[in-house]
């Protein structure tokens, strides 16, 4: 298996276009009330800004997407909705996998499988097995995920197949085992829906993210949105615990550059 860099151990390379983008899809239930419709209605209707979003970063050459779609938490949400939820699941791995797979996408799931209907833990990994060897975008959904349960369940896992790192261990010998081990952390972090808060998500994954929160509510998160959260990220930069005047002598763009020559450009325009 490949090994990304860990951003705290070393520098990960880093491009104009985010590697990873990782979103909690927020506001789909006041989207709904906003139109005095049911709050499912927004669920419905997120679906649509799943689709768009997965196009838009195919076509801008983004490598990973991760998106947050029922968290370890949101089974504490009136049963009708928890149903609802499944449903749209059940239906979107009936009906999506088909049509990621003829784009060449690579589907993954992750998240603690375990509380899930069978059948859809089968479309799951029917799903993931059809899709192992597509090389365009690796889509991976976060489902009864939990960043808390992750680093768990790497613990699990870790001392389960080495019982002497009992005794002491590294991050590489846990972060090999957490559910996102086949990609780099994320670059870019997206929260929609007005909140500024990590609900979590990917704890350990979002160490040396960029992070961007919007007010715009999923259903309503769409190609020019995402362009802008690329747009903010291509603005940062990103030190990984060095200084700027090193980030220069490295001979690394600097990002301010980037942004006076950018605004120079709008100026002119
Ligand atoms: C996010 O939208 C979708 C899920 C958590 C499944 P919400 O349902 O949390 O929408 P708001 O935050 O209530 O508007
Ligand atoms: C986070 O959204 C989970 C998902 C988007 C799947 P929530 O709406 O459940 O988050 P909190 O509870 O408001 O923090
Ligand atoms: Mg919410």
């Amino acid at each position: 298996m490949t090994l990304f860099p860990s951003s705290t151990q070393e520098i990960p390379p880093v491009g104009e276009v985010p590697r990873h983008i990782a979103i909690i899809m927020d506001g789909n239930g006041r989207w709904a009330k906003k139109r005095f419709m049911p709050r499912v209605a927004g669920h419905k209707r997120g679906v649509e800004a799943v689709r768009e979003i997965i196009k838009a970063c195919v076509e801008r050459g983004v490598s990973y997407l991760t998106l947050f779609a029922f968290s370890s938490e949101n089974w504490r949400r009136p049963q009708e909705e928890v149903s609802f939820l499944m449903q749209l699941f059940l239906r979107a791995l009936e009906v999506e996998v088909a049509k990621l797979h003829e784009n060449g996408i690579r589907f993954r799931v992750v998240g603690d499988l375990s509380r899930f209907d069978p059948q859809i833990v089968d479309l799951i990994q029917r799903g993931e097995a059809l899709t192992a060897g597509n090389t365009s975008l690796t889509l991976t959904i976060a489902a009864n995920y939990g960043g808390r349960w992750d680093i768990l369940q790497a613990m699990e896992k870790m001392l389960a197949a080495n019982p002497e790192k009992r005794g002491g261990f590294a991050e590489a010998d846990l972060s090999a085992h957490l559910a996102l081990n086949y990609g780099p952390e994320p670059d870019l972090f997206i929260r929609t829906g007005g909140e500024q808060r990590i609900s979590n998500f990917l704890l350990w994954q979002l160490a040396y993210s960029e992070f961007y929160f919007t007010d715009t509510l999923w259903p309503e998160f769409d190609a020019a949105a995402l362009d802008l959260a690329i747009a903010s990220y291509q603005q940062r930069e990103r030190r990984f615990g060095r200084t700027s005047e090193q980030l220069q002598s490295d001979g690394a763009t600097p990002r301010s550059e980037v942004q006076a020559r950018s605004s120079a450009t709008s100026e002119n325009a």
